[in-house]
């Protein structure tokens, strides 16, 4: 870890090391390892297992916190931290009981999962991914870091990295898309966010890098399943992002849920010890992942003193919500089954933590009521996620320039997600203020302006089905279920769409249609949406399409059928406003997919960095050949391929040019490109640089991204784009799990998305 080790400096009388209260003479707090060396030697077994308990605030939330359940084991010392407890009033009074009634006096920490913002918040993880910009992804992690400290969390559950070939699988909207390379980028930029590499200030919070491992990678796409992949495709396609966010310094992990190898991730030596400290030098805790150790019980792995013990050896440090290790350990200690020696390591390094975090110096540092009142949901953070948000809108087609649109004339706004402020700012926002969300139809008012008439109708309610809509919009997320008919809703549609110049569709997913337990098999926009769509497409007026989705989904008969189509995710708490601005072209669309959008389901997984296999379809897409690696009822390529996404503006790539045809293990060549924008709008622009390693040891990907610069040029401008190729970008794990580049020949494709075919060839040389 990079974390600075800090020497505090006190005026705080704490274990023994302090000074009068406000004395002006501060001395240094002992260095860590001495410091938690002392604190292990003065506790009991217990309260060291007490140490690697994480219950949820519980009662906490809804009641007096001296007088609950958890209060009382927090003052026997039997909690290390307690998570998902929301006002800096609350955690103080928590805190309160640790550092003023337990023995020893230990702080808590106070977790939450602050995945994508706080208050203030941003687009979902793979709405933000697909803005293609790693300083504006840490500054997401680094507002969110500043809001939520100053309400008393000091740990995030985030980043979650879990690469995810599979839209079926509802938390693709929590990661970065499917790529390991960016993933990587981008767990690193989250990494850095939230710790800013300091996490002496109080307005920085300890990481949590999840899921651990391979949790985007279930069985049929349904949350919670199996996952089964040889080790070649973990450490060249899943790993990466993981590892990044350890480089980075990341201070915890979470376990994921599913097993590997037949063993669960909780329970899994090899994934937490072998993996993660010797092959990654990972050096913080573990925590499990909610009930991750009783749920070793349904896996099969035996009682839940076994699975506890399980989980110890395997290299867990913290079990979240099972108290696994909090009523079985201590027989396991007696009966051999697991040492002192494990327990105090496992002990320390949660201590060790909290040291890092400054709370043995001032377990208040997080709670500061001031900071709480006059940092959190500001005017500036909402203007940034505004900004922000705009830039991860993709537009995925724009016939004739229909968009952007005039601010004058009618609109008509229509479809259950365009008064929807519930649902903005997407899954996995717990600490989001719903009725605070800038709805579509409310953004598109402010932005439109004067000289727009803008009406609105719901037109069909989310899906035909009432009971379907129920479980999509759980957690206070509704969309206000309309008891009108379909025909009523639909009459009064038509009616001010007839009156319009053009029509906004405001439609797709509810924000909880996906997240967790949110896995579908048909990823199309629900029916009832799709015949209201058509209706107004036959209306004859233009019709633009604001889609809302947390996955890939299938758009065969929308791309067919609509002239514009502005995918926009849940774009967060400012999402109305942000749609606005590229609506009207205040902002013009930059956002690339970091998914691959299918053409049907039946082609999942898909991906683009695929392999060749022996009978690839070559350059015949389109056609069906017998024999041949493809469908008899469906073509091999995407609706929508990854790295995709339109601008108001065109941009034409030129004169691709390779500084060296031959490099050797010790050189680097240079790869240019002139990427000129051809159109009249000024523009950003994703510039994708991929490679083939075209013989290897084991067969490679037909494309993998290697770097990528997001640009911005004025229109007419040109530029000289540059990118560095050497070694590491050659380099993969082979069949022996050795990292290595291997000399042959490789191919260089820059261009606007994966599917360019613009190239230039090299040679590696030993
Ligand atoms: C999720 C985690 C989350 C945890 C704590 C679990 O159900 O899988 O991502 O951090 O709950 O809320």
């Amino acid at each position: 870890m990079k974390i600075k080790l800090i020497i505090f400096l006190i005026g705080f009388s704490f274990f023994g090391y302090s000074q009068k209260k406000n004395s002006k003479k501060s001395v240094a707090i002992k260095p860590r390892t001495e410091f938690v060396s002392d604190l292990l030697s003065k506790m009991t077994l217990e309260e060291k297992i007490g140490q690697l308990n994480l219950p949820t605030s519980g009662d906490i939330t809804t009641g007096a916190a001296s007088s609950s359940n958890v209060a009382k084991n927090i003052e026997e010392g039997k909690v290390g931290g307690l998570f998902n407890i929301k006002s800096v009033q609350k955690i103080k009074e928590v805190q309160k009981i640790a550092v003023e009634k337990s023995r020893l006096k230990i702080p808590l920490l106070f977790g939450m999962d602050v995945i994508h913002g706080y208050e203030t918040t941003f687009p979902i993880p793979l709405g933000l991914s697909s803005t293609w910009d790693m300083k504006l992804i840490e500054r997401t992690a680094q507002i969110a870091a500043q809001e939520a400290s100053a309400d008393g969390i000091n740990w995030t559950f985030s980043p979650m990295v879990d690469i995810s070939r599979d839209p079926r699988w509802g938390r693709v909207s929590e990661g970065s898309g499917e790529d390991p390379f960016l993933g990587s980028q981008i767990a690193k930029a989250m990494v850095n966010g939230y710790q800013q590499n300091d996490l002496s200030k109080n307005n920085t919070i300890l990481s949590c890098v999840k899921h651990f491992a391979l949790y985007g990678a279930p069985e049929a796409g349904r949350d919670y399943n199996t996952v089964d992949m040889s080790r070649i495709k973990m450490y060249n396609d899943y790993f990466p992002p993981y590892k990044a966010a350890i480089d980075a310094g990341v201070g915890s992990v979470m376990a994921s849920f599913n097993e590997i190898d037949g063993i669960p991730a909780t329970g899994n030596k090899w994934l937490m010890t072998e993996v993660l400290r010797k092959q990654w030098g990972f050096k913080g805790f573990v925590v499990t992942d909610f009930t991750g150790i009783p749920e070793m019980i349904e896996h099969g792995m035996g009682d839940l003193q076994t699975v506890s013990a399980l989980a110890l050896n395997a290299g867990i440090e913290m079990d979240m919500v099972g108290e696994g290790f909090l009523t079985t350990l201590k027989k396991s200690v007696e009966e051999g089954k697991v040492t002192m020696e494990q327990i105090d390591n496992a002990a320390r390094l949660i201590l060790n933590a909290k040291y890092d975090l400054g709370l043995f110096h001032d377990p208040y540092k997080y709670c500061d009521e001031k900071r709480a009142k006059t940092e959190i949901f500001t005017a500036a953070n909402r203007a940034e996620a505004r900004a922000i948000a705009a830039q991860s809108l993709v537009l995925l087609k724009n016939n004739n320039q229909l968009l952007p649109l005039k601010k004058s004339g009618t609109i008509a706004v229509i479809g259950p997600l365009a008064d929807a402020k519930e649902n903005m700012a997407g899954t996995w926002s717990v600490a989001t203020n719903m009725e605070k969300s800038i709805s579509l139809i409310a953004g598109i008012k402010e932005v439109a302006g004067k000289n727009s008439n803008v009406l609105y109708a719901k037109g069909s309610n989310l899906d035909y089905d009432a009971a379907f809509e129920e479980k999509a919009t759980m957690f206070g997320k509704t969309l206000h279920r309309d008891n009108r008919t379909s025909e009523e809703l639909l009459a009064e549609a038509l009616k001010i769409a007839n009156q319009s110049d053009v029509i906004v569709a405001a439609l797709g997913e509810s924000a909880e249609m996906s997240g967790e337990s949110s896995s579908r098999t048909n990823i199309e926009i629900p029916q009832a949406q799709k015949d209201l769509l058509q209706a107004l497409l036959k209306t004859g007026k233009p019709v633009v399409l604001v889609l809302f989705t947390g996955r890939p989904l299938v758009l065969v008969e929308e791309n067919e059928t609509v002239p514009a189509l502005l995918n926009t995710w849940f774009a967060g708490s400012e999402a109305g406003s942000a749609i606005a601005d590229v609506l009207f072209g205040k902002e013009n669309p930059s956002g690339k997919l970091t998914a691959t959008f299918p053409r049907s389901v039946g082609q999942v997984p898909i991906y683009y960095n695929q392999k060749n296999t022996g009978r690839p379809l070559g350059n015949k897409e389109g056609k069906f050949e017998k024999f041949r690696s493809n469908y008899i009822d469906e073509r091999n390529e995407p609706l929508y391929p990854f790295g995709f996404g339109l601008s108001y503006t065109t941009f034409n790539y030129s004169n691709l040019k390779i500084s060296s045809d031959v490099i050797n293990f010790k050189e680097k060549l240079n790869v240019t490109v002139d990427v000129t924008n051809t159109g009249n709008y000024d523009g950003k622009e994703v510039v994708q640089l991929y490679i083939r390693d075209l013989v290897g040891s084991v067969t490679r990907p037909v494309k993998e991204l290697k770097g990528f610069q997001k640009i911005n040029l004025k229109k007419g401008e040109k530029r000289t784009v540059t990118f560095e190729i050497g070694i590491e970008e050659l380099k993969f794990y082979n069949s022996d799990l050795q990292f290595i580049a291997e000399p042959g020949s490789f191919d260089v494709f820059v261009g606007t998305n994966s599917s360019t075919v613009n190239k230039v060839s090299f040679k590696l040389i030993k």
